[in-house]
């Protein structure tokens, strides 16, 4: 059964309202004005309050509440699988926020390998930096790995694997060599959130 906080979508805002105030506020540098943004698993759309209004903002994502939540919002969200191309559309930026971790390692390279044919500027990763708490090899971090294993459970990933800081930065070092178009990456940390941004080369 997928967590409270995914079978109502106030409480999961309330929730990360609480867990990451404004951890997201740097995204108005990370993106600019004016672009195009197409976030795949959007969730209600939260990311759309912390970008530019003069963006033009879109998403997909597979939990029908959090895409009726956001609709009245007046966001312009769809139900749709972030796995599935057909879904996709050509956009400035793409930005994978808060889903790397929901994701198989062999899901997150599919994703990726999909973003970066329809991103025509960046991909844009945003993760959570206190879960790789749950990614250390200790009873402790195994023991907050299970708890927050049931507590995220979003009703369609099983989460496979917590990482840690350094299976992260071998990740994002990994997407980037695995496609020649991804020429540059920049990873910055921002309140308790890395920030990496993959450069496509159109
Ligand atoms: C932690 S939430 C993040 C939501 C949003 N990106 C944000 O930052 O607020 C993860 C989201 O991924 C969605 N999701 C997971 N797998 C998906 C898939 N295969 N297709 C579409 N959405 C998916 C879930 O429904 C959930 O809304």
């Amino acid at each position: 059964m997928k967590s409270i906080f995914y079978m109502h979508p106030f409480l999961y805002e309330f929730g990360i309202r609480f867990l990451y105030f404004d951890g997201l506020s740097i995204l108005k540098d990370i993106i600019g004005k004016q672009k195009e943004v197409f976030e795949p698993a959007c969730g209600y759309g939260r990311v759309k309050k912390f970008i530019y209004s003069c963006c033009k903002y879109s998403g997909i994502d597979l939990n029908e509440r959090f895409i009726r939540y956001g609709r009245k919002k007046k966001r312009d969200i769809y139900v749709g699988n972030i796995l599935d191309i057909k879904q996709y559309k050509n956009s400035d930026v793409i930005i994978l926020s808060d889903i790397l971790h929901h994701l198989t390692i062999k899901d997150v390279k599919k994703l990726v390998s999909i973003a970066v044919q329809y991103a025509r500027e960046k991909i844009v990763i945003v993760e959570p930096e206190f879960v790789t708490a749950a990614g250390k090899k200790n009873i402790f971090s195994r023991l907050l790995g299970k708890f927050m294993s049931v507590t995220d459970f979003d009703g369609i990933n099983e989460i496979e694997k917590w990482l840690s800081k350094k299976e992260y930065e071998s990740l994002f070092q990994e997407l980037k060599d695995s496609h020649h178009n991804i020429e540059k990456l920049k990873i910055k940390r921002f309140r308790k959130h890395y920030f990496v941004e993959m450069f496509v080369n159109g």
